[in-house]
């Protein structure tokens, strides 16, 4: 049977940081409110000539080299953003232009908000697992700082820049086995009737213009906490894992305080959690890729762990995912 391997990773942050000392010279606001809030002290933003895709390109690079895989070998590109170059094509599309996947390349973009990259995974898996594809890069990028309201302290200084991403390749197994590497199994969720409490004032088909983010932080929070607390114990209940079994927790870095709640309700001490959000503030679907190799390039994540990956973000969506490395 087939099944799907992370064979690489990457990501790239864009060289400018701005320290919470900075966003205080603009809005109403200090460090001191902002890391003991989010745990937040820096962000990577984009510069002029930098966007989604530049950013997506870098990452994809650092991945195929990590993964010891040419860009001939791709033959799917999927891109989790909710912040695209263009309102069409694809972004994906730049990122093939760029690389140069094969002639037999598909590429398309998956929106999701924070919770774009695992559903990208889930994609991307689905389709290896299903023959369609041999190779696929999966990317999460944004460019929040091009969609925050500047002036708005309650939503700016929470997020950053930056892109990460992962290859998959598919294998010949003889059993989909937890004990296997590879992508054992994904759950991704979904709630409409929470659309507009974390959202964008506007977009193509009603304003013609892109928006800028607004949220119900009190509500976030909370479903936050509740949604990636539950899933992770839906997903291991599930495959009759216990929440010790889990070599490290890959969680979507929106808030220090969110993770710590979930480390809590999931009674597993926060060390095994891999965090990169005081550096990187909130890169909504670039944020577990970016902490996945960031775990790899530190040397905590090692191969054979078994990895487990949770996220949640506008729409409400929510996923989790677990992986052998
Ligand atoms: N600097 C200084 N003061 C601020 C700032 C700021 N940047 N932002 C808000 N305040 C003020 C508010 O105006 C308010 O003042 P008031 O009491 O005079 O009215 C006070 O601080 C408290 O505001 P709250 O919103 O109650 O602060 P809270 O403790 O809830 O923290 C926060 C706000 C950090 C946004 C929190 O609700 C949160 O983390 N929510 C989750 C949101 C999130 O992470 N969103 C990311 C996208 S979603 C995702 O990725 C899952």
């Amino acid at each position: 049977m087939l099944t799907s391997r992370i064979i690489g990773f990457g990501s790239f942050l864009p060289p400018k940081i701005v320290t919470n000392d900075d966003l205080a010279k603009i809005v109403d606001t200090s460090d001191e409110w902002i890391f003991t809030r989010t745990g937040i002290r820096t962000r990577h933003i984009a510069s002029d000539g930098e966007s989604t895709s530049t950013l997506a390109i870098e990452a994809a690079k650092n991945a195929l080299k990590s993964a010891k895989m040419e860009a001939s070998d791709i033959d799917l590109i999927v891109l989790a953003t909710a912040t695209p170059d263009k309102t069409f094509p694809a972004t994906a599309s730049l990122i093939q232009k760029a690389i140069g996947g094969s002639k037999t390349c598909a590429a398309f973009d998956v929106g999701a908000a924070c919770s774009g990259f695992v559903y990208a995974l889930s994609c991307a898996d689905g389709m290896l697992k299903g023959g369609l594809a041999k190779t696929a890069l999966v990317v999460g990028s944004e460019t929040l700082s091009r969609v925050c309201d500047w002036t708005d302290r309650t939503t700016c200084v929470l997020f950053g820049d930056g892109a990460g991403a992962v290859v998959l390749k598919a294998f010949e197994e003889n059993e989909h086995s937890i004990k296997n590497k590879g992508i054992y199994e994904n759950l991704i969720r979904s709630d409409g009737n929470m659309f507009d409490l974390l959202v964008s004032t506007g977009g193509p088909s009603t304003s013609e213009l892109c928006g800028k983010i607004t949220m119900n932080g009190r509500e976030v929070y909370k479903h936050a906490v509740n949604n990636i607390s539950n899933i992770i114990l839906e997903l291991l209940a599930k495959n009759n894992l216990k929440t010790t079994d889990i070599d490290w927790y890959v969680p979507h870095q929106a808030n220090l305080r969110i993770i710590e709640s979930i480390a809590e309700k999931i009674d597993i001490p926060l060390d095994r959690f891999i965090l990169t959000i005081g550096e990187t503030a909130n890169i909504s679907s670039a944020s577990i890729p970016i902490a996945l190799d960031t775990g790899i390039k530190s040397g905590r994540i090692k191969s054979g762990d078994l990895i487990m990956m949770a996220t949640m973000g506008g729409g409400f969506t929510w996923s989790a995912g677990l992986v052998r490395i």
